[in-house]
């Protein structure tokens, strides 16, 4: 049996750069010269403890990092309900026994591209945590959304909810506590 990190970060690894218009949004974390989500590198962190391995939830559509532009699509999207089509197919999930599901706050929800992924993977008999970054206004509905969404799935009921203005640092501690809590 084997643990999977599934996760949605943005910025995308296809318009790292962003157009220069705009600074990065909060939440934008930099590495090495590189951007790296705050979901990113939380994923990154659990991977690494839990031995898991890794799927980047995306859209096939490559969203800008003009943070205005990217309100503006993403907020239609919500309001649509979109289920947008993604762009890897979703990994074989047969011998995967928990799975830690990651995404950033938008809109007060999740991004779309996680319903589509939720809808997808047969997720039955996993333990499902989730796990979420926010610039401080919490998780809003979306633990109880994805548990009505994830059926068959037991879902654990203390998810972690980070802020995006931590340092690097400060969210892997918060990372490996509450994998401590959640999973011993
Ligand atoms: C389009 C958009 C909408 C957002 N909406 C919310 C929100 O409703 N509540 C909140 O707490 N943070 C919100 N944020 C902040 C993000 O959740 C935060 O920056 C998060 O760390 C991003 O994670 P990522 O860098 O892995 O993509 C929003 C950010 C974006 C880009």
């Amino acid at each position: 049996m084997s643990n999977l990190v599934a996760y949605f970060s943005h910025p995308d690894p296809f318009n790292p750069e962003g157009d220069g218009e705009s600074e990065p949004p909060s939440g934008y974390v930099q590495r090495d010269g590189s951007v790296l989500g705050t979901v990113q590198v939380m994923a990154e962190v659990i991977a690494k403890v839990t031995h898991a391995s890794t799927y980047r939830i995306q859209s096939k559509r490559i969203y800008p990092s003009n943070f205005k532009i990217l309100e503006q699509i993403s907020k239609a999207e919500k309001q649509r309900g979109d289920r947008p089509e993604l762009r890897e197919p979703i990994p074989d999930l047969k011998d995967v026994e928990n799975v830690f599901l990651g995404y950033p706050m938008w809109w007060m929800d999740a991004p779309m591209a996680v319903y589509s992924f939720l809808e997808k993977a047969d997720l039955k008999g996993k333990e499902l945590y989730l796990f979420a970054a926010q610039s401080d206004y919490g998780l809003a509905g979306t633990l109880k959304t994805i548990t009505d969404m994830a059926k068959g799935a037991k879902v654990n009921q203390t998810p972690l909810s980070a802020s995006c203005y931590l340092t690097i640092e400060q969210l892997q501690q918060e990372v490996i506590a509450w994998l401590y809590k959640v999973n011993g």
